[in-house]
C-alpha cells in the first residue's frame, strides 16, 4: 500500500503496457476503490454517478470490439488519410521537437498494444453519467456535468494505485456511448462518460511524468503576473 499521498499524486500514470493480464483483481478490491470515488465532490450534491464494473468475459470482449471500432475510426483512418484536426491533435510529426515527438509515438504505441488486449484487462469499469446532458457544451452547466463525474474518476484511479493496481482514463469509449449502453444493457437515462480498464501493475514503480515549468500554467491576479 502506498501511503504517501504525494507519491500517489506524483505517480498515478496512465497504464496500458504495464497492466498484468494474468493477476485477477478481486471485486472487494474494486468496490473498496469505487467507495473511496464517492467521496469526491458532485454538482448540486447529487450522486448522478454510476459505475459498471465489467468482469464478465463475453462482455469484455464487446466493449473491446467498440473501443477496436472506435480506434479505427478516431485514430487510425484519420491519420493514414491526414485529416488535418486528428493528425494535429495526434501526429508525432507536428510535435515540436524530438522529445516530444518522441513521447507521442509512445504515447500512442501504448494506446494500441492496449487497444489489442482490452478484452484480456481483468476489470473494464465504465463510469456513467445519469444526469440530464447539458443543451450546451460550454458554460456552467456543461462543466457541472463532466465536473461531476472526473474527481470520482480520478479519486477511483489514484485509491487503485495506492493498492498496487493501474488505470487509464480511456474516454474515447464514450464515442460510442450508446452502444456501450446496449452491451451493458443500461437503462437509457446512463451515459457512458469514460472507460477505465482495471488490473494490478507489473512493478509498482512509476516515475512522476515530464510536464512544463509550473510558472507557464500558473499567474496570480490575472494572465500576466508570475510569482
Ligand atoms: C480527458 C482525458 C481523456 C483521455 N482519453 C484517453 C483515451 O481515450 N485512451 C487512452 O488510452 N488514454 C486516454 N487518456 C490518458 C492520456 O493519454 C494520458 O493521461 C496522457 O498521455 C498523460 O499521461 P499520464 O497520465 O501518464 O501523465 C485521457 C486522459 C484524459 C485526461
Amino acid at each position: 500500500m502506498i501511503t504517501d499521498i504525494d507519491q500517489v499524486l506524483t505517480t498515478t500514470r496512465a497504464v496500458r503496457r504495464r497492466l498484468d493480464l494474468d493477476r485477477p483483481v478481486p471485486r472487494e478490491v474494486v468496490e473498496e476503490c469505487l467507495a473511496l470515488a464517492q467521496q469526491a465532490p458532485m454538482g448540486s450534491n447529487l450522486e448522478h454517478w454510476r459505475f459498471v464494473a465489467v468482469d464478465d468475459d463475453v462482455l469484455k470482449e464487446r466493449v473491446a470490439a467498440l473501443y477496436r471500432d472506435i480506434w479505427h475510426e478516431t485514430v487510425v483512418a484519420p491519420l493514414a488519410s491526414g485529416e488535418e484536426a486528428t493528425t494535429t491533435r495526434l501526429a508525432p510529426s507536428t510535435r515540436p521537437d524530438d522529445a516530444t515527438r518522441h513521447r507521442q509515438e509512445r504515447v500512442l504505441g501504448s494506446v494500441e498494444h492496449l487497444v489489442h488486449r482490452l478484452e484480456r484487462v481483468p476489470v473494464l469499469v465504465v463510469a456513467c453519467s445519469v444526469k440530464p446532458l447539458p443543451s450546451e457544451i460550454v458554460g456552467g452547466t456543461a462543466s457541472g456535468y463532466y465536473g461531476s463525474i472526473f474527481p470520482a474518476v480520478w479519486s477511483f484511479q489514484l485509491a487503485l494505485r495506492s493498492r498496487g493496481l493501474g488505470s487509464v482514463l480511456a474516454t474515447a469509449l464514450a464515442h460510442r456511448a450508446e452502444e456501450v449502453r446496449d452491451v451493458l444493457g443500461l437503462p437509457a437515462a446512463w451515459r457512458p462518460i469514460t472507460l477505465v480498464p482495471v488490473a494490478y501493475t507489473r512493478g509498482l514503480t512509476f516515475a512522476p511524468a515530464a510536464r512544463g515549468p509550473l510558472h507557464d500554467v500558473v499567474s496570480w491576479n490575472g494572465s500576466g503576473e508570475q510569482r
